[in-house]
């Protein structure tokens, strides 16, 4: 399966610019599937509620119908970042949209420093989807998502491999700057192919230190070859093709399984 990721510079709050010019990268580099940063259609640093309120919606929105109307006609899975509005609560959520429609919404579990003041606790677990293209013998892909700052916690990660998945999408704004290495170790010791597509520029809008996000996107193996990767300041889309059954496989050495080498036995506090 051919896998992507657009590494794209949002405008703080020029939604329907942010969506185009992240469809129009995706459009400049064919694959099956595609994962966009966290909130890309947004930005990030917001300065009340109420302007949460007023750029969130829900998974059936027009944002995400915009998605799904690309992966109709493109017949691709995407992957991407939303401020999720529901019953008057706001997570920060990542849809996994495909051919036939909305296949499944993560709500980041581990909020990352002022995404406290907005976002409710994701409460949709890890959940692992098997995509697969459309068309006779279309390629398989067992699918995991989580979100940015997720990666410092290795249980998610790891509840994803446990789980099945061949493939972690990462949808990112990241800001520090040992994430992406942060995100190689979780592929090499769950031997997964992980995709972190994140978000370059910068955003100033509050009384707090400015936001400088780290670009650097990347795609790696399970053995840690770095598959794709982008730069630290610029736009683009990476491609490349992998072959997911490669995660099936969890020997890093002949005599080491692991999956079946764990000690939980001596994990308990
Ligand atoms: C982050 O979780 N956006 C750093």
């Amino acid at each position: 399966m051919r896998v992507a990721f657009a590494q794209t510079h949002p405008i703080f709050g020029e939604k329907q610019r942010n969506l185009e010019a992240a469809l129009a990268l995706c459009r400049g580099e064919p694959a099956g599937l595609y994962v966009l940063p966290e909130l890309f259609a947004t930005g990030y640093q917001f300065r009340s509620e109420d302007e949460v309120a007023s750029l969130a919606e829900s998974a059936s929105g027009p944002t995400i119908r915009r998605l799904r109307d690309f992966c109709r006609m493109g017949g691709c899975f995407m992957v991407a970042g939303l401020v999720e509005g529901e019953g008057g609560s706001f997570y920060n959520s990542a849809a996994l949209v495909g051919p036939t429609g909305l296949v499944h919404v993560y709500r980041k579990a581990h909020l990352f420093s002022n995404e406290k003041r907005w976002f409710r606790p994701g409460d949709s677990g890890f959940g692992v989807h098997e995509i697969a293209l459309p068309g006779p013998g279309g390629a398989r892909l067992r699918l995991g998502v989580m979100i940015c700052f997720d990666w410092v916690f290795p249980e998610a990660a790891r509840t994803l491999a446990l789980g099945g998945a061949q493939c972690i999408a990462h949808p990112s704004n990241l800001v520090l700057p040992f994430g992406q290495r942060g995100m190689w170790t979780r592929s090499v010791e769950n031997r997964v192919f992980t995709i972190t597509a994140n978000r370059v520029g910068s955003e100033d809008r509050t009384d707090e230190p400015p936001l400088l996000f780290t670009g650097g996107s990347q795609i790696v193996a399970p053995d840690g070859r770095v598959l794709a990767s982008a730069t630290a300041d610029a736009a683009c889309a990476r491609s490349v093709d992998i072959d997911p059954a490669m995660a099936d496989d969890k020997h890093p050495v002949a005599g080491n399984d692991l999956f079946r080498d764990r000690r939980p036995d001596l994990y308990r506090l």
